[in-house]
């Protein structure tokens, strides 16, 4: 035997009693049989590792004695892809939407400015939303805020948190944010849930929502407001994306919070890219809906602030739905749809 097969195989007994070091007992000879092709023994000669090595990053497993059998698996070369997915068009096309979404809006406030209420303030006030549904707005919007930036800080902390802070700090608040994550995310599924429950037959689609996106809203010509009933297209479309956006984070989270219940490693690893990228492209979604529920549009806030709304406002924006309410004859149409 060389030096350097010697040297081999030291330092994977070395490797296997490291990494499974606490877990249990690793049968060394048995992994150099279990790995298909590679008949030698670990460390025996230069080609027999070469085999043994290629075996093992051509997805070969070996054989432990302890109850994590994925434990015996030394490289899984489809990690390195996930990696690269991961840092690399993820987190570059994940930054771009998002601040592609705050230039978008920048300039949308720029050139629109703030939607104003066109005949303004009447004075009387009409229930846009109830207790319960404000409620069940503020838990899935905190909730997501939380989960928003911890979640954004496993992605991009070390670039951007991590320079500013120091690792000290950066470990403490990144370890923090991973337990609050994990929790909070329950509150969120619950809010999710409600939201489901409470809206789901306001937010099917109808014959207005065409008529509103041919017109872009109206948002971009004053005095235009297409006719709509409670929700118009767009926020229908702020609807279906927070609730199958929410069924799918859910669904994926619960999958990383228990390893390899649902699935084996590269079943993770294709939850955790779609969880990722559900997540980034939710949040640019919910920045534009900030923007239009505070900035954006005057009046809008105190649909989720007190529950009221002013009735100019109400009028201009959801016309169909102020003459349901009130018992009033249709806009421009003589009966429901
Ligand atoms: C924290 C900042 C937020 C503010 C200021 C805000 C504001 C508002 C307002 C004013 C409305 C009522 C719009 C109307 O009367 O037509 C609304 C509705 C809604 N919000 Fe938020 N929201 C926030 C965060 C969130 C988050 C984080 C989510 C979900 C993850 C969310 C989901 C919804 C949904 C689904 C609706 C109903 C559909 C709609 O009106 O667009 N909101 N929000």
């Amino acid at each position: 035997m060389t030096a350097r097969t010697w040297f081999g195989a030291v330092a994977l007994s070395l490797l296997l009693a490291l990494g499974f070091a606490g877990e249990g007992v690793v049968v060394a000879p048995a992994f150099a049989q279990q790995i298909g092709t590679a008949t030698t023994q670990p460390g025996t000669d230069v080609e027999g590792n070469a085999a043994m090595w290629r075996a093992i990053r051509q997805g070969g497993q070996g054989q432990v004695s302890i109850p994590d059998t994925q434990a015996g698996r030394l490289i899984q070369s489809q990690g390195e892809s996930w990696r690269s997915i991961r840092n690399g068009p993820l987190s570059t096309y994940g930054a771009w939407a998002l601040l592609g979404m705050v230039v978008l809006l920048a300039l949308f406030f720029v050139i629109r400015g703030r939607i104003r209420i066109e005949h303004g303030w009447s004075g009387r006030t009409i229930e846009r939303f109830n207790g319960i549904e404000r409620f069940a707005h503020w838990l899935t919007a905190t909730t997501f805020i939380v989960l928003a930036l911890t979640g954004l800080n496993l992605l991009y902390g070390r670039y951007i948190l991590l320079p500013l802070i120091g690792p000290g700090p950066f470990a403490t608040i990144s370890m923090w944010g991973k337990i609050a994550h994990n929790y909070v995310a329950f509150a969120f599924a619950l809010g999710v849930l409600m939201m489901i429950v409470l809206w789901i037959g306001h937010n099917i689609p109808n014959k207005y929502d065409l008529e509103w996106i041919m017109r872009g809203g109206g948002m971009f010509t004053r005095g235009s407001h297409p006719p709509s009933r409670k929700f118009n297209a767009g926020q229908k479309v702020l609807y279906w994306s927070v609730v199958l956006g929410g069924i799918a984070l859910t669904w994926t989270g619960i999958a990383l919070m228990f390893p390899f219940e649902f699935g084996g490693m590269r079943d993770m690893q294709f939850m955790q890219l779609v969880h990722a990228a559900v997540a980034v492209a939710l949040i640019a979604i919910i920045v534009a809906h900030v923007y239009i529920g505070t900035l954006g549009m005057e009046g809008a806030f105190d649909a989720m602030g007190t529950g009221m709304v002013d009735e100019n406002w109400a009028r201009e924006h959801h016309n169909i739905w102020v003459a349901e309410v009130r018992g009033e004859r249709l806009p421009g149409h003589g009966h429901d749809d």
